[in-house]
């Protein structure tokens, strides 16, 4: 079987009401990432930074998955699909996606600030502020902030330059290293970019640019991989 490798963002998750960061309205224009984003703002007022969490966790508990979502579980049919998300929540398994990596983290999880290796999925849309691990320290989101590494990183590499077909959606691009996924795949393979305000990409000659919603665009793009196959 061809292997996929989907690199999705905030876009995919966007006609599902979930804001995405950039664009006109986004997260980052109503909060400042320093103040909610980074292990500093954390040390300083874990407060905030739980609440800002808790209302993204309520957000995502609202939404459903979109017909982008759902197309990407039909590629499951012809295709060894892997999916890459920047997004924290949970909307491509619950669409029903096999095989998904979060390079950003979990909104559903929090864990451990002493031992990053407990990580326990919430129970409610709340973390609260008091909550302990086992251990005894306080639990943190399940999130990767400004200024940490992405420890899924290596592995998300080896998926892309190992990929046959290539498909990016709803993301600027902008954040690091996780946009530098796009450069390992190979510059000879079918590469579609799925994204209303898509551009050109530097350096990167073999990508389709579909200007497109991704709840109109990645269904189509499905039904024509699974019929040319
Ligand atoms: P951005 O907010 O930077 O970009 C969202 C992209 O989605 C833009 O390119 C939009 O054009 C596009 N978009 C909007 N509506 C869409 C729709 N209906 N269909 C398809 N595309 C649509 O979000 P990301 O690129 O995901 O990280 O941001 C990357 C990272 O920055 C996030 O994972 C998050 C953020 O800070 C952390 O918090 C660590």
């Amino acid at each position: 079987m061809k292997r996929v490798v989907v690199f999705t963002g905030a876009g995919v998750s966007a006609e599902s009401g979930i804001s995405t960061f950039r664009d006109s309205g986004g997260l980052w224009e109503k909060y400042d990432i320093s103040e909610v984003a980074t292990p500093e703002a954390f040390a300083r007022n874990p407060k905030l930074v739980i609440d800002f969490y808790n209302a993204r966790r309520k957000q995502v508990l609202e939404a459903k998955p979109n017909d982008a979502h759902k197309a990407l579980v039909r590629l499951e049919e012809k295709f060894n699909v892997q999916i890459i998300t920047q997004n924290i929540d949970d909307l491509h398994e619950r669409a029903g996606s096999k095989n998904v990596m979060h390079l950003h983290g979990e909104i559903r999880k929090v864990r451990s600030t002493r031992f990053p290796e407990l990580v326990y999925e919430l129970k409610s849309a709340e973390q609260q502020y008091d909550a302990v691990c086992e251990r005894g320290f306080p639990l943190r989101p399940h999130i990767v902030w400004f200024g940490e590494m992405v420890p899924m990183m290596e592995l998300a590499v080896e998926h892309v330059s190992a990929a046959d077909l290539f498909i990016i959606i709803g993301t600027s691009l902008e954040v690091y290293p996780a946009a530098s996924l796009i450069h390992y795949a190979g510059s000879l393979i079918p590469t579609f970019y799925i994204d209303p305000n898509a551009r050109p990409i530097d350096k990167l000659t073999n990508v389709s640019i579909i200007t497109e919603k991704a709840g109109t665009g990645v269904p189509a793009l499905v039904e024509h991989l699974l019929k040319t196959k």
